[in-house]
């Protein structure tokens, strides 16, 4: 065994055993970009690499992951909020093999929650770390206190736009938005409904460039998705299309993210400050995790 496969070795060990979840978000700048989609998606395609995936639906509109997954729960964030129920409690089976937190409307303002209330929601967050490999989290679109308190405090952020000019100005306000939130964010960019490779790379420049130029900060390109009739057809069926269509254009996509995803050297946890401890912090709270 060489030094550099010990260190490998090492790091696979520390993974595995001192692993907390990596949690990434996946945000916009507009709504109806594709978040809610490739969140399942990328989840289904994630536990199929053996990872365990929990998608949790801080996107509180009405095309949530429940209606895309055809789902349909007793309980949800709210119930883990008011303290009647344990987060693992309201985890519902979704197809594929991920797991399900049902976001509520009742957290929509993040900011409003009392002190109790946050607290228990930071409870439930924390346990779920412990027992899961990624937690995804769809959230809300744009600047508000919401989203950007999830995606703030996340490991990593997905920022999805797709080639509409006024979808990647609002990227870029996500993504400005960010890093003046937090100095190391780690972002990276998936376009959606690209009419093809050259097209996602085109945008993907654009974002890039003006990140570059007046940010001062690299963004990284993580991949793209074609625009893939697919896609709404399983959005009909409510049923994922790396599921229902594996071999589409988008699905293999999607795989091809997911693949990257697992590949990517996830930065060691010991050295990180969690999630936890940083969504705490944006809700005003302190925390130890
Ligand atoms: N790659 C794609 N190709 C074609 N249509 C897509 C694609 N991605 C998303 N859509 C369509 O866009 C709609 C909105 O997607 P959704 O994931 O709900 O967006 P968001 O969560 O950002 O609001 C979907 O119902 C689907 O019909
Ligand atoms: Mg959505």
């Amino acid at each position: 065994m060489t030094v550099g496969d010990q260190a490998q070795h090492l790091r696979e060990y520390v993974r595995r055993h001192h692993q907390r979840a990596r949690v990434l978000a996946v945000t916009s700048g507009k709504g109806g970009v594709g978040k809610t989609g490739i969140s399942v998606n990328l989840a289904i395609a994630l536990a199929a690499r053996g990872q365990r995936v929990v998608v949790l639906d801080a996107d509180l509109g009405l095309a949530n992951v429940e209606v895309l997954l055809g789902l349909n729960s007793l309980y949800n964030l709210q119930h883990v909020v008011e303290g009647g129920k344990e987060l693992v409690d309201i985890l519902v089976e979704g197809p594929g093999g991920i797991k399900v937190i049902p976001g509520s409307s009742g957290l929509a303002k993040i900011a409003d929650l009392g002190a109790g209330e946050r607290a228990n929601l930071l409870d439930g967050l924390r346990q779920l770390q412990e027992i899961t490999d990624f937690i995804i989290i769809d959230t809300m679109a744009g600047i508000g206190q919401n989203a950007i308190s999830f995606a703030s405090a996340a490991d990593e952020v997905l920022v999805v736009s797709t080639p509409e000019p006024s979808s990647i100005v609002d990227a870029y306000a996500v993504i400005k938005t960010l890093y003046q939130k937090r100095e190391d964010a780690v972002m990276s960019l998936v376009v959606n409904m690209a009419a093809n490779k050259e097209q996602a790379l085109a945008v993907s420049k654009k974002l890039t460039t003006v990140t570059q130029k007046y940010l001062g900060r690299n963004l990284s390109y993580h991949g793209y998705v074609p625009r893939d009739p697919h896609v709404m057809q399983a959005v009909m069926q409510t049923y994922p299309f790396v599921l229902r269509y594996p071999s589409a254009a988008a699905s293999k996509s999607v795989q091809e993210l997911a693949t990257r995803l697992v590949q990517q050297e996830a930065p060691m946890r010991d050295e990180r400050v969690s999630f936890f401890r940083r969504f705490a912090q944006t809700l005003g709270l302190a925390s130890s995790a």
